[in-house]
């Protein structure tokens, strides 16, 4: 079959080298893809909410089945759009309906929706400017650190964890009367502050069925021991020692189970992944959020590790068949390390020839890009997020050693990298 993957990160890349390996892929198109997935198949120019050209694309080139690779198409109703169009409605989407996917796109629609169905999370409070000396008050009377969240998607920065009441109510005050996040931050989510060790759970469903796949920690901050400003992620690990079989179990019959049975129940279409990022507070899973999509650079140490043929997998999914099938893992350590431009996750150049790519990639070893592009013959940098090393080791320490060294082969002319990913597991 004809596959589109709709994307253009290190995670669309570790998807398109996965796809490419089944026997089920013909042509495989990237809309837009980078230079990276241009080694797996045939990048279009298209922009990922673009679905007027997408499914223009998709007619031209025959295409079967569509894997969307980030949030953002999703929340603006790709699934829909080609459900809902005659000549289109023949092709599979791999990913939630628009209302599905408002448990990202909204986090009161996913709190009122983990309310509803008892899914363990932080208590909360929904204000708008309505409500706005409600909210107030709220914040007074809470407890610290307190966690204030943009109702919409705000490019990973609408999460704010404030440590003192007077700076919440600032923060509070800029999002509902000074647009501080523009519509995204029309609507905030008031929070209890979770403790206890952060990992991101996956899973992929067919809406009935799911299949739990390896969980992954992710590295956000952009300094090494876990400082400085947060990032889309500097880096990842799978498998996490600490997500043992009791604790996975848990994540299964408190938040998995609970998560699909609600969907199924609301009349929430879902077919895809469901990413849950959690907190593991001494043993009890908590969710902090929901993503309606994979996650980056989790994608990048979980696709690799499974052995089962990933079109497959996303056939089963449609077909409501994911009971047939079991995960084949690989057991060994995963660790990927993320290469960003000089200044990211501010202001950064693009644009920087890339050296080194053309090298021989160490057994273990997998580069993917994210942020490249093809320029006058050259692999040039074209994003904050550059390059993604994944190795794998027998321990979380040996797999991440690799990466670095794998890193040090790459250069750009800012490059910078954590060298310590993985770092909490010697
Ligand atoms: P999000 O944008 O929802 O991914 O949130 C960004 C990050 O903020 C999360 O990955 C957590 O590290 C942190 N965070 C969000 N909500 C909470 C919470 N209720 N308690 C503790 N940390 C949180
Ligand atoms: N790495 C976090 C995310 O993809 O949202």
């Amino acid at each position: 079959m004809n596959i589109l993957l709709i994307g253009s990160g290190g995670r669309e890349h570790a998807f398109a080298w996965k796809l490419t390996q089944s026997k089920l892929c013909d042509k495989l198109f990237i809309a837009p893809g980078n230079a990276g997935t241009a080694s797996c198949g045939i990048n279009l120019p298209v922009a990922v909410t673009d679905f007027e050209l997408l499914s223009a694309a998709c007619i031209s080139n025959k295409v079967d089945l569509i894997l969307v690779g980030p949030e953002e198409p999703l929340v603006k109703g790709v699934f829909d759009y080609f459900k809902n169009n005659p000549a289109t409605q023949h092709i599979t989407v791999i990913g939630p309906s628009k209302e599905a996917s408002q448990l990202e796109g909204s986090k009161a629609f996913a709190k009122a929706f983990m309310q509803r169905h008892n899914i363990p999370t932080a208590a909360y409070g929904e204000f708008t400017i309505d409500n706005y000396t409600d909210g107030v008050e709220y914040i007074k009377a809470h407890s610290l650190p307190i966690v204030l969240k943009a109702d919409g998607l705000a490019a990973g920065k609408g999460v704010l964890i404030c440590q003192h009441t007077l700076e919440a109510l600032s923060e509070f005050e800029l999002m509902l009367h000074r647009s501080k996040f523009g519509d995204a931050g029309k609507k905030v989510v008031v929070e209890e502050f979770l403790k206890g060790i952060e990992l991101s759970v996956f899973v992929l469903t067919d809406g009935e069925n799911y299949l739990l796949l390896p969980e992954a920690k992710d590295y956000k901050r952009v300094g090494e021991g876990d400082t400085g400003l947060n990032t889309g992620g500097m880096g990842a690990v799978s498998p996490l020692p600490f997500a043992d079989a009791p604790f996975l179990q848990k994540v299964k019959e408190k938040i998995i189970e609970p998560t699909i049975a609600g969907l199924k129940k609301d009349k929430l279409e879902y077919k895809g992944f469901i990413f849950f990022g959690l907190m593991n507070d001494d043993g009890e899973p908590k969710v902090i959020e929901y993503n309606c999509r994979m996650g980056d650079p989790e994608t990048e140490v979980v696709i690799p590790r499974i052995k089962n043929d990933l079109v497959e997998l996303l056939q089963a999914t449609a077909q409501q068949k994911l009971h047939e099938i079991t995960i084949d893992t690989d057991p060994r350590f995963a660790a990927a390390v993320v290469a960003v431009s000089g200044g990211y996750p501010g202001d950064y150049k693009t644009d920087i020839t890339i050296q080194g790519l053309e090298d021989d990639v160490l057994e273990n070893s997998l580069v993917f890009q994210s942020g490249t592009k093809q320029q006058s013959g050259e692999v040039v940098t074209n994003g904050g997020r550059v390059l993604v090393v994944t190795s794998f080791g027998d321990t979380i320490s040996e797999a991440a050693e690799q990466s670095n060294y794998m890193m040090e082969q790459l250069y750009f002319e800012g490059m910078y990298y954590r060298s310590d990913i993985g770092y909490e597991f010697p």
